[in-house]
């Protein structure tokens, strides 16, 4: 009976939202001849940008297969290039190849394996969050792109992509990280021409995932002056920002000789075997699960504090160990309020990883998965640490959250529902007057 009325009570949202959303959408197109719209920019999630590489002469290849001899000096899709793949597999070792960061003790920064050059496809637009692989189809932004454009929103006038390379991870202030600061330079003089463009109004800032990792830090770095002129409102789906236990049991699941990850994100990090920047942004922080055991075995537990000795059980070694604890975890500890007026919008409802039992400490078999609330890949604690921290500060403008029932991660931009709820906000946001 209790369950009935709470779905009835979900339907009378959803339709209640539904009306919203449609008036919304007449409001918008009656008033297309005037902008009244804030220009948006989206940061999409993990894996949802695509980039360019080309080799040079120092480049080593792994077969023969490739390298300069073979694949030449232009530039070409790396990231990621489906069609090619399926048409010729021998590239795949290449691929993976050029695929993988190394570290340069010297620069004390990742960078690209020697002799292979990136460049980040399209920034600007979003255009690149289209792909071919059916596997990536409703987990980037092209959904949202098409219910923005539904309400009024066109590509380059009032609509904007910012595409990073998602290898690379926003990192601890005092670290180098070129990647990070290159797509900080490059959102900071998007942003300003797309306010320029629209009669200076600020702009509205629509993260997915692992974006909002990029944008919160973006945010946090910037003047804040500059922040107050240039951005209106911050909204985040499904925000990474504070980890998932879900990490814990992706990473076990890439070590040497366990069978195939499952998740798409296991998949990315294989291909890159594990050498990544980002995948260290992903795992939980202390600050969201404080010491609560999230891997169980016979012999010794992990929580989000133990991190250093999981990461060493899974086969890490003790560098890159030092790296986490001194590029990803001060981001991770140090959660703050971006000033900015901020609308976090997520799923509930779909069971999601909270900890993992491997009883005989043997982490290349399946766990025993124990589930909490969330979207599958994010959890309510997460939700309820940005509410505390972001939403409980003093100094935070504004912030709301909005929960989304039935919604996975990728739902969240792809469901018609979902779509409806976050578009609706996001004319919410363009109407604030604060
Ligand atoms: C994929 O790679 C091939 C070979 O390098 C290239 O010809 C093709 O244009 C690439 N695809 C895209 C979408 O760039
Ligand atoms: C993957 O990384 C491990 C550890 O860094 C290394 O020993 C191994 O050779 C790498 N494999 C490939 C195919 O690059
Ligand atoms: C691990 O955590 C579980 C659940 O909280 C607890 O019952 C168990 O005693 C702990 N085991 C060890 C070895 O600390
Ligand atoms: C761990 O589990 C894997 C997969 O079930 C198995 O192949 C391997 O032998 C196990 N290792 C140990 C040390 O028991
Ligand atoms: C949740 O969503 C699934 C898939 O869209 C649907 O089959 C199911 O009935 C929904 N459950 C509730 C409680 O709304």
């Amino acid at each position: 009976m209790e369950a009935k009325q709470h779905g009835m009570g979900i339907i009378m949202t959803l339709l209640l939202l539904a009306t919203l959303f449609f008036s919304g959408a007449r409001a918008a197109a009656h008033d297309q001849a005037t902008p009244v719209l804030h220009p948006v920019i989206l940061v999409p999630g993990y894996s949802c940008s695509q980039f360019d590489a080309r080799l040079i002469g120092e480049y080593e290849p792994p077969t023969p297969a490739c390298g300069v001899p073979k694949q030449g000096r232009e530039w070409f899709r790396l990231w990621e290039n489906y069609t090619e793949l399926q048409e010729n597999p021998t590239l795949l070792p290449c691929y993976q190849d050029q695929l993988r960061l190394v570290y340069d003790h010297a620069a004390g920064d990742y960078c690209n394996v020697p002799g292979v050059e990136t460049r980040v496809v399209s920034f600007g637009t979003t255009r690149s969050f289209v792909f071919d692989d059916p596997v990536q189809k409703n987990v980037c932004m092209a959904r949202l792109v098409e219910a923005l454009e539904g309400v009024g929103y066109k590509e380059g006038s009032n609509l904007f992509g910012a595409p990073y390379d998602f290898r690379y991870a926003p990192a601890a202030p005092n670290v180098a990280a070129r990647a990070f600061a290159g797509f900080r330079s490059r959102l900071t003089r998007l942003i300003e021409r797309a306010s320029e463009m629209n009669g200076k109004k600020p702009v509205i800032i629509v993260t997915h995932s692992f974006g909002g990792d990029y944008a919160m830090e973006f945010l946090n770095r910037s003047p804040l002056p500059w922040r107050r002129s240039y951005v209106k409102h911050f909204v985040m789906l499904c925000g990474v920002i504070g980890g998932t236990p879900l990490m814990m049991e992706v990473v076990a699941s890439t070590m040497g000789s366990s069978p195939a990850p499952t998740t798409l994100l296991g998949s990315v990090l294989s291909l890159g075997n594990r050498s990544f920047e980002s995948m260290y942004n992903f795992l939980p922080s202390p600050v969201v699960y404080g010491d609560t055991p999230l891997v169980i075995t016979r012999a010794k537990n992990y929580s989000a504090e133990n991190m250093p000795e999981f990461l060493t059980a899974v086969g890490f070694s003790g560098e890159e160990i030092a790296r986490y604890r001194t590029r990803a975890l001060p981001l991770t500890l140090n959660f703050r309020a971006p000033l900015v007026p901020m609308t976090c919008i997520n799923g509930i409802g779909v069971p999601t990883t909270y900890g993992l039992v491997y009883w005989d400490g043997n982490f290349t078999e399946k766990p025993q998965v124990v589930n909490g609330d969330g979207d599958g890949g994010v959890t309510l604690e997460n939700v309820l640490a940005m509410k505390r921290l972001v939403g409980g500060d003093p100094a935070q403008p504004y912030f709301k959250s909005v929960l989304v029932p039935n919604t996975t991660h990728s739902g969240m931009i792809s469901d018609d529902s979902a779509l409806r709820v976050v578009v609706n906000e996001i004319l919410k946001a363009n109407q604030a007057t604060s």
